[in-house]
């Protein structure tokens, strides 16, 4: 049995919530899925004050008293997570965005690995790819092993082309999800991911120390010594490349500043 939990931005009972559940019912047809469906509107959650305590210090600083906890609670019982949102004036809706800036220490501080991960946004017309985009692009940083999301038109009056267009987007979804939902998983990192591992730890190697949050974590996990986030097989390509990032950090990083 896996559990996946679907973080739905939309107050709206409608289109976002519609995907969503045609998605879970595509996957319980693929195997024993059980779900759980959290309304972000539903939860107490407070806009970040950007104080950066949780970075420095630890999350647990953070002034806000809101939900966020119950939330990574529910993120840490999921062997999968979705993350869906409509198109609202070209952006997610505030609410997931939100809630995506509550876990902005976990980019610092990486912990889902080994759980899958996808998003689902539905629009009226356009620019959804780029908030799906921006979906797995956070997710591969926050440690979620990234099956790349879908943008689905779901206007209303629909055509039955429309709904066929949208029926095939998720039934291809499901089943890539699926299969990643039930696959060993820990893969071997792409360039871009190992990459952002090895000139992260190399910043944090040189710009702070065990005063800091971020540090002790890496330190903690071992970071400062191993090849990637966990245990794998980089080959020799790889192991090459690793040493080549770590060492152009500072001028990469002097380059994009
Ligand atoms: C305030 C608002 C802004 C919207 N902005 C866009 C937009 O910029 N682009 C777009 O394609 N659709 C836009 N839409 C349409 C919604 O993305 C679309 O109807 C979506 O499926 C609504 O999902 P929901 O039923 O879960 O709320 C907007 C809808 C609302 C209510």
């Amino acid at each position: 049995m896996k559990k996946i939990t679907a973080f739905i931005g939309s107050a709206h009972k409608k289109n976002t919530h519609e995907a969503v559940l045609q998605f879970i019912n595509n996957l319980q047809a693929l195997g024993d899925v059980e779900y759980e469906i959290v309304t972000l509107s539903n939860y107490n959650l407070r806009p970040c004050r950007g104080c950066r305590l949780c970075f420095e210090k630890g999350e647990e600083f953070c002034p806000l008293k809101d939900d966020r906890d119950v939330l990574l609670e529910k993120i840490d019982a999921s062997d999968g997570v979705i993350f869906a949102s409509p198109n609202y004036s070209w952006q997610m809706s505030g609410i997931m965005k939100t809630f995506l800036d509550r876990l902005g220490f976990i980019c610092h501080r990486p912990r889902y690995f080994g759980k899958a991960f996808t998003g689902i946004v539905t629009q009226g017309f356009s620019g959804g790819d780029k908030i799906v985009d921006y979906f797995d692009f956070l997710a591969n940083f926050l440690g979620f092993n990234t099956v790349k999301g879908v943008s689905v038109t779901a206007l209303d009056p629909r055509t039955e082309k429309d709904q066929r267009k949208i029926d095939r987007a998720l039934e291809r979804l499901s089943r890539r999800f699926y299969a990643r939902l039930v696959k060993p998983a820990y893969p071997v990192p792409s360039l871009f991911m190992l990459m952002g591992f090895r000139m992260g730890r190399a910043t944090i190697k040189e710009k702070l120390d065990d005063s800091s949050q971020d540090y002790r974590y890496y330190a903690d996990k071992g970071w400062f010594e191993s090849d990637y986030y966990y245990s794998t097989d980089l080959g020799p390509l790889k192991k090459v490349a690793g040493k080549l990032f770590e060492k152009i950090a500072p001028a990469i990083r002097e380059m994009i500043a």
